[in-house]
């Protein structure tokens, strides 16, 4: 017998005792290969959060305007946000921001909070950031919520079937 025939068939006889029978499982795709950017998910540091490009945008934008407020740490030490009132929630705070329609915190983020009956320490961005920049900053918002995000579902017609 070939030694090669002799291995395989060695093979065949331990494989089952070893639990090697299993059919291995298909690679599957990993999304932080096809990610643009990634995010440390702050409430888990083991756990890396891909970013499409858009979400991308959002995350450089709020590590510029935002981070100083609505994070507790920044590129450049301690935040602020432990010195204002009301304290801004975490831009992961998804407790509270998942509540929020995209369309509630663009209005808040382009007027500002005292627009919005809110804190006027939240500043009007309207002027500074186009529309589609504050999109990205919501859609980051959303890729980094903790309880995670979950978009809301087709909203009823005025007319109901019964
Ligand atoms: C100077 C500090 C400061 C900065 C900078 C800041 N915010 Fe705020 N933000 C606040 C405060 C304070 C509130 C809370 C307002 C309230 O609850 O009355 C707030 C509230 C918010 C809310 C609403 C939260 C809720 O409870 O509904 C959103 C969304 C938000 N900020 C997004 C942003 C984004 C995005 C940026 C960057 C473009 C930003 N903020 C920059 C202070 C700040």
């Amino acid at each position: 017998m070939k030694f090669r025939r002799w291995i395989s068939l060695l093979l065949m006889t331990i494989a089952p005792i070893s639990g090697c029978r299993k059919h291995a499982e298909a690679p599957k795709p990993d999304s932080l290969l096809s990610a643009y950017d990634t995010e440390t998910d702050w409430t888990d540091a083991q756990k890396i959060i891909p970013l499409s490009y858009q979400q991308s945008q959002g995350k450089r934008i709020f590590y510029q305007q935002c981070v100083w407020c609505h994070a507790d740490a920044t590129p450049a030490g301690p935040s602020n946000r432990s010195n204002l009132t009301p304290v801004p929630p975490l831009l992961n705070d998804g407790a509270t921001l998942n509540a929020e329609s995209d369309e509630f915190m663009l209005n808040i983020i382009t007027l500002g909070g005292s627009a919005l009956g809110k804190s006027a320490m939240m500043p009007p961005y309207g002027k500074m950031l186009s529309t589609e920049e504050i999109r990205s900053l919501i859609v980051f918002a959303r890729a980094v919520a903790q309880p995670p995000y979950q978009p809301p579902g087709r909203p009823a017609s005025q007319y109901s079937a019964k």
